[in-house]
């Protein structure tokens, strides 16, 4: 991958490099088509990184099909498909780790503590070796995003990050290749995370401009239904990820529940309707 990534960069030959973990989904289709419109050479990875995965997390049931992945990735006009093995990454002795200092203190950071690094780590080593000029991110991992946006100017990484929005089913569930764990009943009470980011921005859209009762209606909603437990719903700065006590400003809005035993994210953007600016 590297002779091919250091060939295509003295042919003048741009890469666009969508990294993924499998289980490909029209999320992440809409990833590569992105890529694919962008460059002249789609690079597409498919590895379970197992860095970003904490303890008691599903690393080893995480799901799976890569026949089925490469058949979608080849529809999707890959140039390059890269699936490393474990060991290539990761060989005994591995000791290196790229971390960051703020923003992964915050949302998924507090549940999840060493996730991100895993993440600034094998995306520093992708990059490394895939050598892209731009790389696509779903907006869907918001946190992921910023991140990833950050680490790509601190280390002078010659890639330009771009995001892509978030992919739902026609009823509003953000797709993600957890989604498959839920049970029917299950996947009703997921519809909850998008009903509730859908009423804030109703309630902004009526000139509501207190985070907390935001999400406080938020959280209710979500209770409301069965096997829903929060593990947070944040009104933040979309660049710092600081809380924001008042729409004053254009504000990211980000939760994460788990629905019987899956973490499903979600996200949007609130702002005041122009002339209702303060
Ligand atoms: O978003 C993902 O699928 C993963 O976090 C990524 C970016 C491929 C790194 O393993």
């Amino acid at each position: 991958m590297q002779t091919l990534a250091g060939d295509f960069r003295r042919q003048d030959r741009t890469v666009a490099f969508v990294p993924t973990m499998g289980y490909l989904h029209d999320g992440h289709l809409s990833l590569l088509a992105a890529g694919r419109q962008m460059a002249d050479i789609l690079v597409v990875s498919i590895f379970v990184n197992p860095t970003q995965f904490g303890p008691g997390e599903d690393y080893d049931n995480y799901p799976r099909d890569p026949e089925r992945d490469r058949r979608l990735a080849e529809n999707a006009g890959t140039d390059v498909l890269f699936m490393p093995e474990k060991d290539q990454l990761y060989p005994e002795g591995y000791e290196t780790y790229v971390t960051q200092t703020h923003l992964p203190k915050h949302l998924c950071g507090l549940s999840r503590p060493t996730h991100f690094s895993g993440v600034t780590t094998i995306v520093a080593k992708l990059f490394n070796i895939v050598k892209p000029h731009y790389a696509v991110f779903g907006e869907k991992d918001y946190q992921q995003l910023a991140i990833v946006r950050k680490m790509t100017a601190d280390l002078n990484f010659d890639t330009r990050i771009v995001g892509a929005p978030i992919v739902r089913e026609s009823d509003g569930l953000a797709l993600s290749s957890r989604n498959k764990y839920l049970t029917p009943q299950q996947r009703q009470s997921a519809l909850s995370l998008n009903r509730a980011l859908a009423e804030a921005q109703r309630m902004v859209a009526e000139g509501e401009t207190r985070a907390e009762t935001i999400i406080e209606k938020a959280v209710q909603i979500i209770t409301a239904q069965p096997e829903t437990e929060i593990d947070y719903v944040r009104i933040c700065d979309p660049e710092t990820l600081e809380d924001a006590a008042v729409i004053d400003h254009p504000v990211l809005m980000a939760l994460a529940v788990h629905v019987g035993q899956t973490r499903l994210l979600d996200n949007t953007m609130l702002a005041l309707q122009s002339g209702e600016q303060q």
